[in-house]
């Protein structure tokens, strides 16, 4: 490890948490220099819904690459791009009866949410945007203004201005509906509420701990935004393409947001990010917000083979079916260990189990990458394992996955146990 070391920035991460070095990797897979195996439910933060290395991504890139097929195009025409489009729009949009425009920003999601803000506030002539407490959008200077958590918020000195934050759902316990606040803001010129261009919110946080929107809530979000001309933009970067069980989380709820931003597992592993806008919004002038590497062709290729598993309902029934066995596996866990207070939260194949005793959670992190699971952490405090596994994980890896973190939290309290006994005995 010590090139990395050496010569990688401080600012290097999950490397500190899994420190080997991978080389290969297959479905929900790694495997390290060592020859030594992991179950991946981490998934590249939610990038490899389909699996690493998935045969059929594979298979395609490979040719493109053989036949010369463009590679980088800025924002021209391919061939690559043409047939994205075409894929996309009926395997996607039609069956849904959704009509957006589609806009290819730089390939990183913080990129689209920048453009989706940049746009709202455009169109609005506003510059207020309402955010939500615990929400994450990304690390560039305009998503970073409008995500909660103030480990990245406070990296960069300088001001962060024109969002308003709101509490999001059961910010504020299960008995109060947070969106009464929000509609007495903006009904009262009092307030100190400026009147906002736009929301932008995920209905699934993921980064912020696995706080799930209800659809009721949702919904009602929906008819304030409607209500008072606002923007509602869903940021469905880590919990769209397939993770809630639909291929857009907000699909439950029955809403229709304004704007979209989807990256992550859309480009099937590679960077590909872009921003949907019902047509009316697109109010861009030619070449207004661009970006050299907007619209990667090979991450295009990739995304339409991707987008096959959409052709039919198999791989939501089957993630909504891999959905109730993580729910009953984790919640094995959480009757089994009720002196921790585990609580287990999740939709589609994202799960998470808080541990509310600091650094509780790390430490199961640690052991079950001992044992051979790379699983991280969400919330401010890293106070929830985050169970992010490919959506093609079969139901025995699974399984195998989640009884690595029992486990590993059997041996930390065992491990407690001793040491509490040779304390006593000493
Ligand atoms: C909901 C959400 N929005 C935006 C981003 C930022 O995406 P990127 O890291 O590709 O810039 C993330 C990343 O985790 C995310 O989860």
């Amino acid at each position: 490890m010590r090139i990395f070391e050496t010569l990688e920035s401080r600012v290097r991460g999950y490397i500190r948490a899994f420190p080997v070095i991978f080389e290969s990797s297959k479905g929900a897979i790694l495997k390290d220099e060592m020859g030594k195996e992991y179950i991946d439910f981490f998934a590249g933060a939610g990038t490899l819904n389909y699996g690493h290395n998935n045969d059929h991504v594979i298979k395609a890139m490979i040719e493109h690459l053989q036949n010369d097929g463009v590679l980088h195009g800025l924002d021209m025409a391919t061939t690559a791009k043409k047939k994205f489009l075409q894929k996309f729009s009926e395997t996607i949009l039609e069956p849904r009866n959704l009509d957006y425009k589609i806009q290819f920003t730089g390939p990183t999601g913080t990129n689209a949410v920048e453009s989706a803000l940049k746009l709202a506030r455009t169109i609005k002539g506003k510059s207020n945007i309402v955010a939500f407490t615990n929400g994450f959008h990304g690390m560039s200077m305009g998503a970073l203004a409008v995500t909660g958590n103030e480990f990245y918020r406070d990296e960069a000195h300088i001001s962060r201005s024109n969002v308003s934050f709101m509490p999001y759902d059961g910010y504020l316990g299960p008995d109060f509906n947070t969106l009464d606040y929000f509609r007495k803001a903006l009904e009262d010129g009092s307030s100190g509420l400026d009147q906002p261009a736009a929301v932008i919110l995920e209905t699934i946080q993921a980064e912020g701990g696995i706080n799930i929107a209800s659809p009721e809530w949702l919904k009602e979000l929906s008819e304030i935004c409607w209500e008072h001309d606002i923007l509602l933009i869903v940021d469905d970067i880590q919990v769209g393409n397939g993770r809630s069980g639909d291929f857009f989380s907000f699909e439950e709820a029955g809403i229709k947001p304004d704007i979209i931003t989807l990256s992550k597992a859309i480009g099937g592993g590679l960077p590909l990010a872009m921003v949907l806008m019902r047509p009316d919004l697109d109010q861009w002038k030619p070449g207004e917000h661009t970006g050299t590497f907007r619209g990667n062709n090979l991450a295009f290729v990739a995304s339409t083979q991707c987008l096959d598993y959409w052709d039919n309902n198999d791989l939501s029934e089957a993630v909504k079916h891999k959905s109730k066995i993580m729910k009953e596996e984790l919640d094995k866990i959480a009757e089994k260990y009720p002196q921790l207070n585990p609580e287990v939260r999740g939709r589609g194949m994202i799960y998470g189990i808080e541990f509310p005793e600091l650094n509780l959670g790390s430490q199961i992190s640690k052991k079950c990458f001992e044992n051979g699971l790379i699983i991280e952490l969400a919330g401010a405090d890293d106070q929830v394992v985050k169970l992010l596994p490919p959506l093609i994980t079969d139901e025995a890896t699974i399984k195998e996955g989640i009884s690595i973190i029992d486990k590993a939290i059997e041996e930390i309290l065992a491990e407690r146990e001793e040491k509490a006994s040779g304390e006593f005995t000493l």
